[in-house]
């Protein structure tokens, strides 16, 4: 187990619970998006504008397949990532340990508040933007069903709890495999 990567829907906390786990294995934190603003040199929200979602998820797999090459780390990927196919494949190929961080819809929705940086949200009203939400979700939850481990989250935790406790539930399971 030298990868561990955390998939779910936007707002669970991917980005505050992987870099605070990275922290407590002193392994090093990427986050698939930040590569991908790195590479194409502009934010995703200008990405999706000008070249569209198909670009997107092209330079998201390239993130991905350069983000794995870092062993040991914790890796966050994009929401949407667990959707395409060949971005399990990378996954699968070099063993990644996949964890869903997982979360109550009404928590999502609250942390996604008024989503001005979330282009799949964006130009949506409220009741709009909440429905888009749950039709998401009901579409890649068998994505996300994919991982090895599914961690629950919720606001009863700081995200540095949560990292305190997942690092524990992932010695557990190295120890016990
Ligand atoms: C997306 C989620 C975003 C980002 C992009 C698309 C998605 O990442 O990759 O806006 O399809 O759910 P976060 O899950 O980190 O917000």
């Amino acid at each position: 187990m030298s990868c561990v990567v955390l998939i779910g829907f936007m707002g669970v906390g991917k980005s505050v619970v992987g870099s605070a786990l990275a922290g407590k294995l002193s392994w090093p934190f990427l986050d698939t998006d930040e590569i991908v603003e790195e590479q194409a040199g502009i934010p995703i929200s200008t990405l999706f504008e000008e070249r569209g979602e198909p670009a997107f998820r092209k330079l998201e797999s390239e993130a991905i397949a350069i983000a794995l090459t870092e062993d040991p780390s914790v890796i966050s990927l994009g929401g949407g990532a667990p959707t395409q196919a060949s971005n399990w494949d990378l996954l699968r190929k070099i063993q990644a340990f996949v964890v869903w961080l997982d979360a109550p819809v009404e928590i999502i929705v609250d942390r996604i508040g008024t989503a001005g940086s979330r282009p799949l949200l964006a130009g949506l009203d409220q009741e709009s933007r909440n429905a888009k939400i749950v039709d998401m979700l009901a579409v890649r939850r068998s994505s996300y069903e994919m991982a090895n481990l599914r961690f629950f989250t919720d606001n009863t935790a700081s995200p540095m709890e949560w990292a305190a406790r997942l690092a524990s539930d992932l010695e557990h399971l190295k120890a016990t495999a």
